[in-house]
C-alpha cells in the first residue's frame, strides 16, 4: 500500500511517552521510519519500538538530552547513520516547571529555556542544515504560548510564545529551500505531565469548548497532517487542537 510518509525518516524528541510517543505511532503508521529520542526512559521507549514494529512499521530509539546542543548534534548524526537524512522534524520535549516570579529559581528558569527553547533551536538548526526540499519542521506548542489564562507558568508559557514566534520566522528562512515550518498547539491533553484527572484538570476542562481533555493521539494527526504532502503549502502556521480552549 502506498503510504503519505513512506521513505521519510522522522525524528520525534521526547518520543517515548505522552504525545510524543502518540505521533511516533501515528507517523510509523503513515510508512515513515521513525527515531524515537529519549532521554530519562530507556524502557518506555524500547517497548514503544517494539510495539511499532510489532505493528509492522520501523521505528529506533535514541537517547539524547535535548536540552544539551552537543547530544543533540550526536542524535542527527546517529539517526542519519541508522536510518538516513532526517525529512521530519518533530520537536516535541518540553517540560513546565510552575512558579511564580518571586519564587522561581535561576535553575527552574533554565531547565525551561534549555529543553524548550534553545533545545529546538539547535535542533531545527541542525535539520536545516542537512534536510532536503520537502523538508518538515513541527514545533509543539501549547494553547499556553498564546496566553497566560493562570499564575505560576510565566516561563513556561514565554517558551511557547516563542516557539511560536521563531516558527514564523524560521518559516521565512526555510521557505527557498521548500521546507516548511509549523507550529501545533495543543490544549490540555491527557498524559503523565498533565492527567485528565490532576489537580488543575476541572479547570482546565471548563476553559475548553468541548468540555474535556484531549487524547495525544488527537495531537498525533493533526501533526501527521502537517507532515504529509497534501499540507505542502501550509508554513509558518500555528494550528490549534485545544478542544476551543482559545475559541
Ligand atoms: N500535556 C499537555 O496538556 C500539553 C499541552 C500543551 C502542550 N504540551 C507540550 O507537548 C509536549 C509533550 O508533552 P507531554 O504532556 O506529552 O509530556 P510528558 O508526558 O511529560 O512526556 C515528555 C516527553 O519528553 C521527554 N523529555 C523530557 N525531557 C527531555 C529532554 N531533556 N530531552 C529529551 N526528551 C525529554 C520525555 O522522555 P524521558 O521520559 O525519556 O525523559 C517524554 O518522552 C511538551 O512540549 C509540552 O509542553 C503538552
Amino acid at each position: 500500500m502506498n503510504q503519505p510518509l513512506s521513505n521519510k525518516v522522522a525524528l520525534v524528541t521526547g518520543g517515548s511517552r505522552g504525545i510524543g510517543a502518540a505521533i511516533c505511532q501515528k507517523l510509523a503508521s503513515h510508512g515513515a521510519h521513525v527515531v524515537v529520542n529519549y532521554a530519562s526512559s530507556p524502557d518506555a521507549a524500547k517497548k514503544l519500538v517494539e510495539q511499532i514494529v510489532t505493528d509492522g512499521g520501523q521505528a529506533i530509539a535514541i537517547k539524547a538530552d535535548m536540552s544539551d546542543p552537543a547530544q543533540v548534534i550526536s542524535l542527527f548524526n546517529e539517526a542519519e547513520k541508522s536510518l538516513g537524512k532526517v525529512s521530519i522534524l518533530v520537536n516535541n520535549a518540553g517540560t513546565a516547571v510552575p512558579g511564580s516570579l518571586a519564587e522561581i529559581t535561576d535553575e527552574d528558569f533554565d531547565k525551561q529555556i534549555n529543553l524548550n527553547v534553545r533545545g529546538v533551536f539547535v535542533a531545527s538548526r541542525e535539520a536545516a542544515r542537512r534536510m532536503e526540499s520537502g523538508g518538515r519542521i513541527i514545533n509543539i506548542g501549547s494553547s499556553l504560548g498564546e496566553a497566560v489564562p493562570m499564575p505560576g507558568l510565566s516561563i513556561y508559557c514565554a517558551t511557547k510564545f516563542t516557539i511560536a514566534g521563531l516558527t514564523r520566522g524560521w518559516a521565512r528562512d526555510l521557505g527557498p529551500q521548500k521546507i516548511t515550518v509549523n507550529c501545533v498547539e495543543p490544549g490540555p491533553i491527557d498524559t503523565e505531565s498533565n492527567p485528565a484527572d490532576g489537580p488543575q484538570a476541572n479547570y482546565q476542562k471548563a476553559v475548553t469548548a468541548l468540555g474535556r481533555y484531549g487524547k495525544p493521539e488527537e495531537v498525533a494527526s493533526l501533526v501527521a497532517y502537517v507532515a504529509s504532502p497534501e499540507a505542502s503549502n501550509i508554513t509558518g502556521a500555528t494550528l490549534r487542537v485545544d478542544g476551543g480552549w482559545g475559541a
